[in-house]
């Protein structure tokens, strides 16, 4: 739907974004300016082990660095959120640097909620509770998709429910987001591709949300000019920085869009069968996108055109042969990353589909989808186009 005289909306992004290759070396100012001296790193073991990330910022932080909580996994559970901040209360830390993937940052967002407000992670769950400012948090990724260095919302595991939960608060947006291309080439190039893709999935499901504003669109339409620009570019070529550095910029871009527009039922589905199945985040977008952009079609119209066009898949206008174009597109985009397109080849059981669809009309992200999807039959008939 185009915009008319009953638009108005309220736009947020307030971190402070610091880009450039060695861009980790503006860590200790960024805290020195935060007025912060004591700092716990929150990272993953693989890159404390296999790589040489966190020394590199621990040197670089030297005697602002007061531990490391290598202990963040994907989808960390709550009882390593706790833990986290018990190890960094012991240490009398007043900040947080979080280095990795959307799990890392999200570890650390509620291990700020847990230092401040204390109690467990669980005592704190749901959307606006917080009534003040957390403990400053310093977001570096390593991959460029999840966006999170800019969003208000950590995604942790119940691993008992099998469920996703959420937790958004404009509390949890980080102050600084530190954006060094060096430090993303390490990924493996299927991490890469599904970052990437979630971050595409970001910028797509922005621009098609009930909630969308026309700055969330020119953030989302910008950084899905990038994705598919660049993407390919650093897949041929791992250690291509510029394409690096693109793609971490779109990652952010596409982080504030969808942190002011929302997301939608690529993202309800794609909680639910990560959560149920290990399927990786970017991958369970990418493989529903399409199918969902066939299901908004006659809803999203307008914003399907300008992407279409944008991408580079379709001359014609909007309306349904615009949303095609960009449905086959973006599935095009993620079987030349050599990922499935279907989730049967992604380790999803047909037998569950009927359970991943009820559950997935309890996801927060649903009630944006511009076309109504509320009932698990309606689900169930995109999950089974994306079977
Ligand atoms: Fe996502």
């Amino acid at each position: 739907m185009p915009y008319d005289d009953s638009l108005s909306f309220l736009h947020y992004a307030p971190t402070r974004v610091v880009f450039g290759v060695g861009a980790l070396a503006e860590a200790p100012l960024e805290l020195e300016r935060l007025g912060c001296a004591r700092a716990v790193i929150v990272t993953d073991r693989m890159l404390s082990e296999k790589t040489d990330l966190v020394r590199r910022l621990q040197e670089a932080l030297g005697g602002r660095c007061v531990g490391v909580y290598a202990d963040a996994q994907p989808d960390s559970g709550i009882h390593l959120v706790d833990a986290g901040a018990a190890f960094a209360r012991e240490r009398g830390a007043d900040s947080l640097v979080s280095l990795g993937g959307g799990s890392a940052i999200d570890t650390a967002k509620g291990i700020a909620i847990v230092l401040t407000e204390g109690g467990s992670l669980m005592d704190h769950h749901g959307f606006q509770n917080l009534t003040r400012r957390q403990t400053p948090h310093v977001a570096v990724p390593t991959t460029h998709g999840t966006g999170s260095e800019v969003t208000r919302y950590a995604v942790i595991k119940d691993h008992e429910e099998r469920s996703k939960l959420v937790f958004g608060d404009f509390h949890l947006i980080p102050d600084v987001a530190i954006l060094d291309p060096a430090l993303t080439v390490g990924q493996p190039p299927a991490i890469a591709a599904g970052t990437a893709l979630d971050a595409l999935t970001h910028a797509i499901e922005g621009l098609h949300s009930l909630q969308r504003n026309p700055i969330a669109d020119a953030l989302g339409l910008h950084a899905a000019r990038l994705i598919r620009r660049w993407l390919p570019r650093a897949l041929e070529a791992p250690g291509d920085l510029a394409a690096r550095g693109q793609l971490l910029v779109a990652a952010a871009m596409a982080g504030t869009a969808f942190d002011n527009a929302q997301v939608g039922l690529v993202h309800a589905i794609a909680h639910t069968v990560g959560a149920r199945h290990g399927v990786h985040h970017g991958l369970a977008n990418a493989i529903a996108l399409p199918h969902v952009i066939r299901f908004n079609a006659a809803e999203a119209a307008e914003p399907y055109g300008e992407l279409a066009r944008a991408l580079g898949f379709t001359a014609a206008g909007d309306g349904a042969e615009a949303a095609e174009a960009l449905a086959a597109g973006v599935q095009e985009l993620t079987r030349a990353c050599g990922l499935p397109v279907r989730y049967r080849d992604a380790g999803v059981p047909e037998a569950d589909l009927e359970a991943i669809a009820a559950a997935a009309i309890a996801d927060a992200a649903i009630v944006y989808n511009p076309r109504m999807a509320m009932d698990p039959a309606t689900v169930l008939e995109v999950l089974r186009a994306a079977w």
